[in-house]
């Protein structure tokens, strides 16, 4: 499939029943998870996937998530774990991603995994991640539907304003409700938080009994795409900032004067569902720089900052 424009599709079930039709065909759609925005293809087309490289700019090094529409399904492609089984059981459908042993014979794409011999498995929450998933009836790869390095998408207009004319359509599913990505635990060793995300990793730590491991932030990169530069507006960003320096707008958090506020009230679930939704209108205002608030290093407020961190990161 050569696209040249990109279809958006409504909710509705003619909506999915195009872009499941779409999926089927080798074609790229972006559907609205409840983390962020995901660019979907299936998973065992090699043609489809490298089209998911391109369509981003993507490293092939770097590997994606299959995302399932049951937690059963996860079994076909991984070694399944009795501590896979607890996590899957506590928080999916939801923002929660397990690396596990793949299944090599599972028929997957190797450009899915960067032949690494681990795979990324998540179950997302949102009805219609879940409709497209259970309408399409297979292995769905989807990375975050935003250009390599850029700001993740979290509304239909983002992923336009990154990939139009690059991908086949779009379902409109509105504003992602948590609004930072999954959270990543590998469980190909001891359990490791690779990265921080809509789950907190204190409840992860609940439900297993027993703390993560943290790959240390100065040794080799763990998960291969959790690059230091990522998710970098245009504007340069500033972390823990009490005050403006010239030509910066400020992104607020708590009780501040600020150009936006992520939370006035201080809440950390409000912050992250606007998190990327602020930084895409901040930095349409082409400022010199954008300064940011400090934010607690609690709950979400670690995928927050894991994020603005990444933002603020040398390029
Ligand atoms: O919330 C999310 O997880 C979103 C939505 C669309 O589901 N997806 C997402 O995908 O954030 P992406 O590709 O932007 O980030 C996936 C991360 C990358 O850092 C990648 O390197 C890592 O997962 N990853 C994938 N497979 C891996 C593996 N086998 N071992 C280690 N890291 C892996
Ligand atoms: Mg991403």
């Amino acid at each position: 499939m050569i696209t040249a424009r990109t279809e958006l599709l409504g909710d509705d079930p003619a909506g999915l029943s195009r872009a499941a039709e779409i999926l089927s065909a080798g074609g790229l759609v972006a559907m609205p998870t409840e983390t962020v925005y995901g660019l979907a293809a299936d998973a065992r087309n090699d043609m489809a996937v490298a089209r998911i490289f391109e369509a981003k700019g993507r490293p092939r090094f770097n590997p994606l998530i299959v995302h399932l529409a049951d937690a059963k399904d996860a079994q076909l492609y991984v070694a399944w774990p009795d501590m896979a089984q607890k996590l899957a059981d506590a928080f999916w459908p939801g923002p929660l991603t397990l690396i596990l042993p793949l299944r090599p014979e599972a028929g997957l794409s190797p450009l899915v995994t960067a032949d690494l011999p681990s795979l990324a498995v998540r179950v997302p929450a949102h009805p219609l991640a879940r409709r497209l998933l259970q309408r399409f009836g297979g292995p769905v790869a989807a990375p975050s539907a935003n250009p390599s390095g850029r700001i993740s998408p979290t509304e239909a207009r983002h992923v336009l304003d990154g990939l139009s004319g690059k991908i086949d359509a779009v379902v409109d599913g509105g504003a992602c409700p948590v609004g930072v990505e999954s959270t990543i635990v590998g469980l190909t060793g001891r359990p490791t938080l690779l990265r921080p995300g809509g789950v907190p990793g204190e409840e992860i730590e609940a439900v297993l009994g027993q703390p993560l491991e943290h790959p240390s932030p100065d040794g080799p990169i763990s998960a291969p795409g959790q690059l230091r530069s990522h998710y970098a507006p245009g504007a340069s960003v500033r972390l823990n900032a009490t005050e403006l320096k010239d030509g910066e707008i400020l992104l607020g958090f708590g009780a501040v004067d600020c150009a936006l506020n992520l939370s006035a009230t201080g809440d950390l679930t409000e912050a992250a569902a606007n998190l990327f939704g602020h930084l895409h209108a901040l930095d349409a205002l082409n400022p010199n720089g954008i300064a940011v608030s400090p934010i607690p290093e609690t709950g979400l407020g670690r995928a927050i900052n894991d994020r603005l961190r990444r933002a603020a990161a040398p390029r």
